[in-house]
């Protein structure tokens, strides 16, 4: 792209002020600032003006979800069903890991947090060791398929490579990077993170299929015979990857999707609860809920939109192949984006000071004709990492850890 084909394109979209070191820049840097320029999507940032407001939703109804004496009174043949299916190769887990992280505040990918206390015992371990578990139970290596953004796509393969997998074989292990998107103020003008380079940050979990599939993981994924992905995310350190009884429950109840799922802890707990909308499944956020919703009940007396998302889905391969080319919903966040102030210098912000344009993959559930929602025990799977202390936190992941006999 010329200079002047980009100041046309900036001035379309309100945004010329990111040439403003243009002059001050190597030949090299102009170069490489006018490409950025070309490549980036600013019709997106129109969204900005909207964020906050709800979207259009259909008509919520609930959505059943296997309990777990269901679950208990059926473990044996679902988990035959599933070990089988892992041991047939049909199964491979994707690793969600090319967030941000930015609550957390550390400067590390997440994965490197280490949560020991008298030794050291990273997320990533806690998460590897997990999947080794099933590897150990079906005596079969798992396709492991690990996300990462341009941020942070180098310290993780470092530091797995240097951590030796933690005892994971590396040739199951697959690395492939997510695509950027830029980051704005408030009123959707783009920061520069550098004078010569448009402040990006990853642009959420739901675009993984179209990243593995321009990583050119799908033939792997063909060739393997893989259809199932177990998709889930970096930070919930008690998760279970590849449940044999989860697979085999989705696969006998003939689901195009597995979510697993807890029963809320309080009726204003912010996590997305699992439902119908318009007749296939899908998931309403806390925020969405109205008071009606919250209060209906199901047959036995218990709220009838009862279930959270924890992040852990299985995919039917074949479905996502079908569904890939649509377009997901656009999620404009407010979070805390380094920029170059009116000075030139770097300011890392200790609030959040603009936006970031994602789109999730929990939108994704929307497109699959069936779900099953698969209950599990929150205090055995559920012990997300967002925070340092509080709510999903560093130390409320601790004592979940303890108390599943981890020692730290
Ligand atoms: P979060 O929504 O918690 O985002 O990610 P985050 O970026 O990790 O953390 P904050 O909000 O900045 O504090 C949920 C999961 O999705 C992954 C994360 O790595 C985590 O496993 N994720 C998120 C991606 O892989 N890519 C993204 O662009 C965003």
């Amino acid at each position: 792209m010329t200079l002047s084909e980009a100041r046309q394109k900036l001035q379309k979209y309100g945004q010329e002020h990111l040439l403003k070191y243009y002059e001050e820049l190597s030949a090299g840097e102009q170069e490489a600032l006018l490409e950025q320029i070309q490549a980036t999507d600013m019709e997106v940032l129109r969204e900005c003006s909207h964020r906050g407001e709800l979207s259009n939703r259909g008509e919520f109804t609930p959505l059943y979800a296997m309990q777990i004496p269901e679950i208990e009174k059926n473990r044996e043949s679902f988990t035959a069903v599933g070990v089988k299916a892992i041991q047939f190769g049909q199964v491979g887990a994707v690793l969600l890991a090319g967030g941000m992280g930015t609550r957390l505040g550390s400067e590390n990918p997440k994965g490197m947090f280490n949560v020991g206390l008298t030794r050291e015992l990273y997320i990533f371990e806690c998460i590897i060791g997990n999947l080794l578990d099933v590897v150990r139970m079906t005596d079969t290596w798992i396709h492991l398929f690990v996300m990462t953004s341009e941020k942070n796509h180098e310290a993780t393969v470092r530091f797995l490579t240097e951590h030796d997998f933690f005892h994971y074989r590396e040739e199951y292990v697959h690395f492939f990077t997510q695509e950027m998107a830029a980051a704005t103020d408030f009123e959707g003008k783009i920061y520069l993170e550098t004078k010569g380079r448009l402040s990006t940050s990853p642009n959420g979990n739901g675009g993984w299929f179209v990243s593995m599939k321009k990583a050119g993981l799908l033939e792997l994924v063909r060739r393997e015979g893989i259809q199932w992905l177990n998709v889930f995310a970096v930070d919930n350190v008690l998760q279970r990857i590849a449940d044999p009884c989860f697979i085999g429950a989705t696969i006998s109840r003939n689901c195009a999707v597995g979510a697993k799922v807890v029963k809320k802890n309080a009726p204003d707990e912010r996590v997305g609860v699992i439902c119908l909308e318009d007749g296939r499944p899908s998931i309403v956020e806390y925020y969405e809920l109205t008071d009606e919703m919250a209060e209906a009940r199901d047959e036995h007396g218990d709220p009838a939109y009862y279930f959270g998302v924890i992040l852990n889905y299985l995919f039917k391969v074949e479905e996502l192949e079908r569904i890939w080319q649509k377009k997901l919903p656009l999620h404009v966040v407010e979070k805390k984006i380094p920029y170059l102030n009116e000075q030139g210098e770097l300011v890392k912000p200790q609030e959040p000071n603009g936006c970031k344009y994602e789109n999730l993959v929990l939108d994704m559930i929307h497109q699959m004709p069936s779900c099953l929602p698969f209950e599990v025990v929150r205090e055995k799977e559920f012990a997300p990492i967002k925070n340092m202390t509080g709510i999903d936190s560093v130390e409320s992941a601790r004592k979940l850890l303890q108390e599943n006999g981890v020692k730290l």
